[in-house]
């Protein structure tokens, strides 16, 4: 077992104002500490493409999170941003990530189809776009946690031994 260092970001308007909890972010921070990973960064930002970006560049280059999980932000709404926040920041997108959170989503509801999440790389962070509830949260971390550390050894210029 690694121990990672591990980035949440939430997306949301409403929760970033106070006016509701944030439970999909804790949510993450539950999930990666049960795996034995430190969460060594959180924030709870409104939709705010340039907020999101300037946290996520911080969130790789300076905390140096081997992994930043966010949530919310991948729908259709008129403020949801993050799969292109994320691709902005990133120096190459790792589609297969949000590839297999859509189709095994499907799997337990229609709308997965809506969420456009992605995942991306800069440098020797990792960026995985989860939707915004709780329960979609849990379900997306458990199709995915078994290829993070993985992937974390592989942006270090690790092998397949
Ligand atoms: N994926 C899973 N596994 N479980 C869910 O409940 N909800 C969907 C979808 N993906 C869901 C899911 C819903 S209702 C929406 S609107 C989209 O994710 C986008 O969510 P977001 O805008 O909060 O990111």
């Amino acid at each position: 077992m690694a121990d990672l260092r591990i980035g949440v970001l939430t997306s949301s308007d409403t929760r970033s104002a106070g006016e509701a909890e944030d439970t999909s972010g804790a949510a993450l921070k539950e999930l990666s500490e049960a795996r034995g990973w430190t969460v060594v960064d959180y924030r709870l930002l409104p939709d705010d493409r340039d907020a999101i970006a300037a946290a996520l560049v911080e969130m790789a280059d300076e905390t140096c999170c081997d992994v930043v999980f966010t949530t919310g932000g991948t729908g259709l709404g008129p403020r949801d941003v993050l799969p292109e926040t994320t691709l902005a920041v990133c120096d190459r997108e790792v589609p297969g990530i949000g590839d297999v959170i859509r189709s095994e989503s499907l799997k337990i509801t229609d709308r997965a189809m809506i969420s456009r999440g992605t995942a991306g790389q800069r440098g020797a962070t990792l960026i995985v776009n989860m939707p915004g509830s709780q329960k979609a949260v849990r379900e997306s971390f458990g199709f995915v946690e078994g290829v993070i550390e993985h992937a974390v050894e592989m942006m270090a210029g690790g092998g397949h031994g």
